[in-house]
């Protein structure tokens, strides 16, 4: 069997408690878990689902509870590639099938080609009945996706549930687990053409109309679909999409919590100004975490309105860990510029394009940018947030250069040679 299960807690008779030691934490508990008789699978597991515990992002003080089982538990799936075996050739045709059903406009033809195409893979949701094992009827839904790990995104060919399963939540389900091991495969971003008539669902599950990946990226890569709409989403890599409710929840309740708190103490106080020698004869500089709390609880108002010296540390240190994280992206940004500022084909990148001499640079290139100018924005401190921030402008930069020179002379080969210096580095801007 090469099905690349979800945990289930039942069947391992372990309370989440239980499996988070065992498996190394709740989060990764859920993810894929392949049987190891598969001979397929191996290519496929997953074995460091991101725990939402690594991130702030999720819910407030990281305090996210134990890994309740929830409705992913109960269900099968397998990643679906054509490796010749006989179940996943079985299940490839069950595919094929499902997408040929629910999607009547696509030529029968290019779906086969796309499913048993072997840089394709999907991601499938096979029915719990026995009884199908074996037949095309055990799909309940899947996705079939291409994955372009060396620019990071993957495309979504095709998606679909079958008729009598839809708007039961498999649609969702297969986009979270889709999204969960898209992150382990390297995928930052997923692109998809989606039917008109299916945007609302893409809208759901996180896509946008509004792409933001530069289109050097993809172009070229994907095929164009009339009647589609060209939509992205972004994958953050530490959450935990199974349990996207239960962290909205968890948010909620943080926030309602603090405004009970707040409100139930008088916030209608006006307290005088601190007087000018408040702080006198103390180091205000410091940042050591116990003396910059201490200094403001010390404030009037400040433990009133519910702060502890523990909030205040906290906060205090999350600061300085902020700080010391800007400092190291702006030494990391700073290396990546010079390293590409050293490449022989990169003098024409170096400084911004002299619109002066060139006059109708402006007229064909909506958004110049150049090395100068990101290093500028870098050492400003402000403009970056994340390495790929730089590595969609250095691409930008690219696309410029090939769309106002064309083919043919020594500018064009300058971009197409950056290009793919850029593509072997590309690990390299990942976070
Ligand atoms: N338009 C708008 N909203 C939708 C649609 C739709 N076509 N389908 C589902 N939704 C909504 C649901 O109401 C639900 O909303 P809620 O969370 O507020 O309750 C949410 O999206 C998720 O619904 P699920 O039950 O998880 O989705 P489902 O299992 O029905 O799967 C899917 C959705 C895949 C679109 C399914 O309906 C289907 O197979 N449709 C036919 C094939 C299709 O159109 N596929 C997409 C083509 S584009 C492409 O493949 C790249």
């Amino acid at each position: 069997m090469s099905d690349v299960e979800i945990l289930s807690s039942k069947k391992r008779k372990l309370s989440p408690d239980a499996a988070h030691e065992e498996e190394g934490g709740p989060s990764s508990s859920s993810a894929f878990h392949h049987d190891s008789s598969s001979p397929s699978s191996s290519t496929q597991h997953a074995t460091s689902s991101p725990s939402p515990n690594n991130t702030n992002t999720t819910t407030p003080n990281n305090k996210l509870p134990p890994r309740p089982p929830n409705t992913y538990d109960n269900i099968r799936t397998a990643i679906v590639i054509n490796d010749g075996t006989r179940t996943n050739l079985i299940r490839l045709i069950g595919l094929k099938s499902l997408f040929a059903r629910q999607l009547p406009k696509m030529p029968k033809e290019y779906i086969a080609r796309l499913v048993f195409d072997r840089r394709h893979k999907s991601l499938a949701i096979l029915s719990s009945d026995p009884e199908k094992k074996d037949c095309d009827d055990e799909i309940i839904g899947g996705i079939c996706y291409r994955a372009y790990p060396e620019m990071r995104f993957a495309e979504i060919a095709f998606c679909a549930v079958s008729a009598s399963q839809q708007v039961k939540g498999y649609g969702t389900k297969l986009m979270n687990l889709l999204k969960m091991h898209a992150v382990t495969e390297g995928i930052e971003f997923f692109i998809t053409y989606a039917d008109n008539y299916a945007i609302g669902y893409f809208k759901k599950q996180g896509f946008t109309k509004a792409v933001s990946m530069p289109k050097g990226r993809y172009q070229g890569l994907i095929k164009d679909y009339d009647g589609g709409t060209i939509m992205e989403c972004y994958v953050h890599p530490t959450i935990d999409f199974t349990r996207v409710p239960e962290m909205i929840q968890a948010q909620k309740q943080f926030i309602l919590e603090r405004i009970r708190a707040g409100t139930a103490k008088s916030d209608k106080v006006v307290y005088p100004p601190l007087p000018p020698d408040f702080y006198a004869g103390q180091d205000v500089k410091s940042r050591a975490e116990k003396g910059a709390a201490e200094r403001s609880l010390a404030i009037p108002g400040v433990s009133e309105a519910g702060w502890t010296m523990a909030d205040l540390m906290a906060s205090t240190r999350d600061a300085k860990d902020s700080d010391k994280k800007k400092h190291q992206l702006k030494s990391d940004l700073l290396a990546l510029v010079s390293k590409v500022q050293d490449q022989q084909y990169s003098w024409c990148f170096r400084d911004p394009v002299d619109t002066n001499e060139v006059k109708d640079y402006l007229d064909v290139v909506g958004d110049p940018i150049d090395l100068k100018t990101m290093e500028k924005r870098i050492r400003r401190g402000d403009w970056y947030k994340t390495k790929h921030m730089l590595f969609s402008d250095m691409m930008k930069m690219v696309n410029n250069c090939k769309l106002y020179n064309g083919e043919g002379n020594t500018y064009y080969d300058c971009a197409v040679s950056l290009e793919k210096y850029l593509a072997s580095i590309s690990p390299m801007f990942t976070e």
